[in-house]
C-alpha cells in the first residue's frame, strides 16, 4: 500500500472513528474541571428515596451552594426496582422509593437549576444487589438520556471476572461509553472501578474521571484489612473501609496523566459526616481539592453545622480545584515526624501549579503532636528553575480570612523559605504563592524561562 492510500484510508476512517467516539470530554465536553456535586451513597447508602434526593436539591438552593459550584445532585445505588421490564428489559426504579418515576424526579431536580445523575454497574448486579448493566449497555444508556440523566457512575461489583488486565476492563468499561455518547445527550462518565488495571493509563479517552481506590471511610487513619493494598499500582483487591489519609497516599503519584476532562477521583466527600475533627475535615477537603478530585459532598446537606458548611463553601480552596491549569499537586516529600509516645504520622510537603504563574503550597502534618518546620523555596520549587527559588513570594493562607472576611490572609512576602511553620495535630496549612518581585516565572518546559 503507498502512503498516499494509507493516508486516504486514514482520512476515510476519520467521520467514521468520530461518530465511534465514547463519552469523555474530547466528545462531551464536561469536567473541563473537576465536577462538583453531592451523592446520596455516604451518608444515606440504600436507605433513599424521592424526597431524599429533592430535599437535598432544596438544601442546594437554600444555600445557595451553585455559587460555589455544585451543580450535580447524584442518586447512588439502590434506586432500582427488583427487576428491569419484564418485556423490553429497561431498567425500572423501585415504585414505592421513586412513585413518580426517574423522569419526573430529574425534571425536579432541573427545575431547580441543577443536574442530576444516577448509578449502575459495570456488572450483572450492582454492589447493593440490584441488576446492573453488563450487557445492557444500549438500553440503559438510552432508557437513562429519556430520563434526562446528566451524569452516570459506574462501579464494578458482580463484574464475571471481565477485569485484570487493562484492556479487558478497558472493553468493559468502553462499552457504556459509547452507549452513552451514542444517545446524544452529553452525560458525564464517572468510571468506579477501584483503580483495578490502572484507569488513570487507560481511561483517559473512554471517560471524564475514574475512582483510583477502594471506597472512603469517615476515619482519618489507620490501616484496615479490608482496604488491604499498600499502594494502587499493582492492587488486586481495592476492597473499602479506606481511611481518607491512606487515599491521599493512593493518590500521591497518580496524577501525571490526570488533567483537564480527565480526573482521579479520590472518591465522595465525608466532610460533615461526624467521623473526623474540624482539622482533619479540613486536610480532606483542602487535598481533594489540590489533587483535583470531584468535590462531590456526601454528607446530609440539609442538616450541617456551621463548621462543615464553612468547609464546604471555603471559596478560595474551591478555586485551587477548579483552577483552569487543571494540574494536581505533587508531594515533594513526605518524612515521618518525630513524635513521643502518642503515636506517629508524617510531615509532607505538596506544590501544584495554577493559572497565572501562581502556585498552591500544602503543608500537611498526620502526627498526633505539632510541629515546626521551614521550607525553603528552593525545596518548593525545586523544578520551577532558579528564579522561582530566589524570588519574593507573597503568601495566602487560604483557611483564615482576610479583614473583610474573604478567604485566603495575607501571611507577608518571603524570600528564600517560609520560616518557622506551626502545625497542629492532623493540621493541614494551604497557602497560594504569587510572585512579589523579580522575573515572572516561567514554568520548566516552557518555550522562554526568565
Ligand atoms: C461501591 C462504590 C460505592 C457505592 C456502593 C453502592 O462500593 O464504590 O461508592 O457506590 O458501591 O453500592
Amino acid at each position: 500500500m503507498t502512503r498516499n492510500s494509507m493516508l486516504r484510508l486514514a482520512l476515510g476512517a476519520l467521520p467514521l472513528l468520530a461518530g465511534m467516539e465514547g463519552a469523555y470530554a474530547g466528545s462531551n465536553g464536561l469536567a473541563i474541571t473537576p465536577q462538583m456535586g453531592w451523592n446520596t451513597w455516604n451518608h444515606f447508602g440504600c436507605d433513599i428515596s424521592e424526597d431524599t434526593i429533592v430535599s437535598a436539591a432544596q438544601a442546594f438552593v437554600n444555600y445557595n451552594l451553585t455559587q460555589y459550584g455544585y451543580e450535580y445532585i447524584l442518586m447512588d445505588d439502590c434506586w432500582q426496582a427488583p427487576a428491569r421490564d419484564n418485556a423490553t428489559g429497561a431498567p425500572v426504579a423501585d415504585p414505592d422509593k421513586f412513585p413518580n418515576g426517574v423522569k419526573d424526579l430529574s425534571d425536579k431536580i432541573h427545575a431547580m437549576g441543577l443536574k442530576f445523575g444516577i448509578y449502575s454497574s459495570a456488572g450483572t448486579y450492582t454492589c447493593g444487589g440490584k441488576f446492573g448493566s453488563l450487557d445492557y449497555e444500549e438500553i440503559d444508556a438510552q432508557t437513562y438520556a429519556d430520563w434526562g440523566v446528566d451524569y452516570l457512575k459506574y462501579d464494578n461489583c458482580y463484574n464475571q471476572g471481565r477485569a485484570g488486565t487493562p484492556l479487558i476492563s478497558y472493553e468493559r468499561y468502553n462499552n457504556m461509553s459509547m452507549a452513552l455518547n451514542a444517545t446524544g445527550r452529553p452525560i458525564l462518565y464517572s468510571m468506579c472501578n477501584w483503580g483495578e488495571d490502572g484507569p488513570w493509563n487507560f481511561a483517559v479517552t473512554i471517560a471524564n474521571s475514574w475512582r483510583i481506590s477502594g471506597d472512603i471511610f469517615d476515619v482519618y487513619d489507620g490501616y484496615d484489612d479490608r482496604c488491604p493494598c499498600t499502594s494502587m499500582l499493582d492492587c488486586k483487591l481495592a476492597g473499602f473501609h479506606c481511611s481518607m489519609t491512606r487515599i491521599i497516599d493512593f493518590a500521591a503519584p497518580l496524577g501525571q496523566k490526570a488533567g483537564p476532562g480527565k480526573w482521579n477521583d479520590l472518591d465522595m466527600l465525608e466532610v460533615g459526616n461526624g467521623g473526623m475533627s474540624y482539622d482533619e475535615y479540613v486536610t480532606h477537603f483542602s487535598m481533594w481539592s489540590i489533587l483535583k478530585s470531584p468535590l462531590i459532598l456526601g454528607n446530609d446537606v440539609t442538616d450541617m453545622t456551621n463548621d462543615t458548611l464553612e468547609i464546604i463553601t471555603n471559596d478560595a480552596i474551591i478555586a485551587l480545584n477548579q483552577d483552569s491549569s487543571g494540574s494536581p499537586a505533587v508531594r515533594i516529600w513526605k518524612k515521618a515526624t518525630n513524635d513521643t509516645g502518642s503515636g506517629t504520622g508524617d510531615l509532607s510537603l505538596w506544590v501544584g501549579s495554577l493559572a497565572n504563574s501562581e502556585y498552591v503550597i500544602a503543608l500537611m502534618n498526620t502526627s498526633p503532636s505539632s510541629q515546626e518546620v521551614s521550607l525553603s523555596f528552593k525545596e518548593i520549587f525545586g523544578d520551577q528553575g532558579s528564579s522561582a527559588q530566589t524570588a519574593s513570594w507573597t503568601l495566602y493562607d487560604l483557611w483564615q480570612k482576610d479583614s473583610t472576611g474573604a478567604w485566603g490572609l495575607n501571611t507577608g512576602t518571603m524570600q528564600g523559605s517560609i520560616p518557622n511553620v506551626n502545625i497542629g495535630a492532623h493540621q493541614t496549612k494551604v497557602w497560594k504563592a504569587v510572585q512579589a518581585s523579580g522575573s515572572t516565572t516561567k514554568r520548566r518546559g516552557s518555550v522562554v524561562e526568565l
